[in-house]
């Protein structure tokens, strides 16, 4: 497997002349964030060996590789969801390939309902913590001891040091934030009151159908990551309201702007 993945990142290496550390994976409805990098290089996922291709029509997905405000990034326009028939094997491909191309540090974002009885939508919550509840674990199967551990520790899966000057960032430029637990879980139906009141008696603040698989790739493989949730709809007793896709993307881009301007200048202060 290693191979596969060192072949993919030589490609992708061919094809830009910049090094990017920091990798970015964009949430539904949140592909904003793509107009404010400045590309040089921007390559189809099928282009590239053994990349997982979507399999959603429209939307092929594709690599930018560019800067953000002056410092070199690698972003995933498109990602893969358990939901649409991936194996984690394949949800876990791009960030392994990303590690081998020497991204130290990964930015994820996502679109979440929110179970924390003092979210509203359009917030925006720091993941501090999460609870897999995925049926299974991108690290299952021989381990490959090249990229880390076979037990990895979770103990501080969300990179603090982000968090925190997150946290300041969004306090300099007035942008409201939360922290809070993000679960993940297969989808790709949104959950009954009592699964979201479970959920939030489990100890999670918000819910989503991704990010948790790349997370847990990205940390055993020694990358930092910070994640991120704009909270598209709500899974709190009385103000649970019928929810749809189209919903979630219309409520993620709406509120967009804030979470484009607090991962820029996290970007800026990574590097
Ligand atoms: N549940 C699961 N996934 C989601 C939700 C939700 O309420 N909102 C956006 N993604």
């Amino acid at each position: 497997m290693l191979e596969k993945y060192n072949e993919a990142a030589e490609f992708i290496k061919s094809q830009t002349s910049l090094s990017p550390k920091i990798g970015i994976i964009l949430g539904s409805g949140l592909g904003n964030m793509a107009n404010s990098i400045e590309i040089e290089s921007n390559i189809d996922y099928h282009n590239i060996p053994y990349f997982p291709t979507s399999t959603v029509s429209g939307h092929a997905g594709r690599l930018l590789i560019g800067k953000m405000d002056g410092v070199e990034v690698i972003m995933m326009q498109g990602r893969f969801h358990f939901y649409e028939g991936y194996d984690m094997n394949r949800v876990a491909f791009p960030i392994r390939v990303m590690k081998m191309m020497g991204v130290t540090s990964l930015i994820v974002s996502n679109a979440a309902g929110g179970l924390s009885p003092n979210f509203e939508i359009g917030d925006l919550m720091i993941i501090n913590d999460h609870i897999n509840l995925f049926p299974t674990n991108p690290l299952i199967g021989p381990n490959i001891d090249a990229l880390g551990p076979r037990f990895p520790d979770m103990s501080e899966t969300y990179y603090r040091k982000y968090i925190n000057k997150a946290l300041e960032i969004a306090n300099n430029k007035n942008i409201k934030v939360h922290q809070g637990v993000y679960a993940g879980l297969s989808g790709p139906t949104f959950e009954t009151p009592a699964e979201y009141k479970y959920l939030s008696i489990i100890g999670a603040d918000a819910v989503g159908m991704s990010t948790v698989p790349e997370v847990i790739t990205a940390h055993h493989a020694g990358i930092k990551c910070f994640g991120i949730s704009v909270i598209t709809d709500l899974g709190v007793e009385g103000k649970i309201q019928k929810v749809s896709h189209q919903e979630v993307m219309d409520n993620a881009k709406q509120n967009e702007e804030n979470l484009v301007l607090l991962v820029t200048e996290l970007v800026k202060a990574i590097d």
